[in-house]
């Protein structure tokens, strides 16, 4: 089956900037996908060009097959946008702008009731549903903007940072509608907000000055992290010099820093993020000491994002 969302190749410039730089990606059902990038990196402008609310300079967008310029209308009826911001017509409340947007697209009085009912219900919009869209608080706006993309169930949803300005109890209820409508869909989302790939995203492509630097599930960029496999443990009985000697001795234990004296806190950096918990364990059995605390670092997502981004590789593992 072909992929519900298809990047080929886009490419936008902007007088003497290139804003985007040759992008490409397909996003198959199921899939959530995080687009991550600094500020300016050309996050929007890529999401306008998949959806046809830009023409590229160059490359296409295809949603479910349909390419977005020579098959608009078909298009359109498979994808829901959540642009940047959220335009709406702030003259009307929330049912009278989903219902207009229902009847643009064609349904009829009956199906738009339930597909209002339903958008408004998902996003928790009911209690502000009759008051004017200008009136609203900005995270209100924003569920509003993200009811109107899911109002008639489409199979691809493009969010541009969809719980921007929101609490973090509406950010928590936004990811988990996000997390029940994935396995039907195929869901770009662009954040800031590193937790929310992790907590939500099975992949993330990561951008920079307009082109693709990473792409891959969130665990795999994590294992790039100079803090993969780092075992941060606290025992007892040894003092901080023993300590430090005995699991600088481990094989292939490139540093270890400690901290205290009664009970010593030691942290443990793997060469190339291999794993050490082991030896490491079985070192601190061997000279007798107590294991007070243990903890084993999966990695981290901003310390590959920074070192993508800004090239700062002290950021990425600790090499032999
Ligand atoms: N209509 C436009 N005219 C000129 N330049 C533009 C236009 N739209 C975007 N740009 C420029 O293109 C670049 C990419 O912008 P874009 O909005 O896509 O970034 P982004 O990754 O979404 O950033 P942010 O994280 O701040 O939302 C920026 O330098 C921006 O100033
Ligand atoms: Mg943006």
């Amino acid at each position: 089956m072909a992929a519900l969302l298809e990047a080929t190749d886009l490419a936008k410039t902007f007088g003497h900037l290139t804003a985007v730089n040759g992008i490409s990606f397909t996003v198959e059902k199921g899939e959530v996908m995080g687009f991550l990038g600094p500020n300016g990196a050309g996050k929007s402008t890529t999401m306008k060009m998949l959806t046809g609310f830009l023409r590229p300079t160059r490359g296409r967008a295809r949603i479910a097959g349909f390419d977005v310029e020579s098959q608009a209308i078909e298009a359109k009826r498979h994808l829901g946008y959540l642009p940047e911001g959220a335009p709406l017509y702030v003259d009307m409340t929330p049912v009278e702008f989903l219902s207009f947007v229902a009847a643009a697209r064609g349904l009829d009085r009956r199906a738009s009731g339930q597909a209002v009912e339903r958008a408004i219900d998902a996003t928790h919009i009911g209690g502000v549903a009759h008051q004017s869209i200008d009136t609203l608080s900005k995270g209100f706006k924003r569920r509003v903007g993200l009811a109107q993309a899911i109002l008639h169930d489409p199979e691809v949803l493009v969010l541009d940072e969809p719980t921007d300005g929101l609490d973090p109890n509406q950010k928590h209820e936004v990811r988990r509608l996000i997390r029940d409508m994935a396995p039907g869909k195929a869901i770009v989302i662009s954040t800031h907000i590193l937790e929310e790939v992790e907590a939500l995203c099975s992949r993330a492509i990561v951008i920079d000055r307009g082109r693709v630097v990473a792409d891959s599930a969130p665990e795999e960029l994590r294992r790039r992290s100079r803090h993969h496999n780092c075992v941060t443990l606290t025992v007892q009985g040894g003092d901080p010099d023993a300590v430090r000697g005995a699991l600088q001795a481990v094989d292939r234990v490139a540093r270890v820093e400690v901290a205290g004296t009664g009970p010593v806190t030691a942290t443990v950096w793997p060469r190339d993020g291999v794993a050490v918990v082991e030896p490491v364990l079985q070192a601190v059995h061997r000279q007798g000491w107590t294991l007070v605390e243990l903890a084993v670092d999966p990695g981290r997502l901003d310390d590959v994002f920074r070192s993508l981004t800004t090239g700062d590789a002290d950021l990425e593992k600790t090499g032999s």
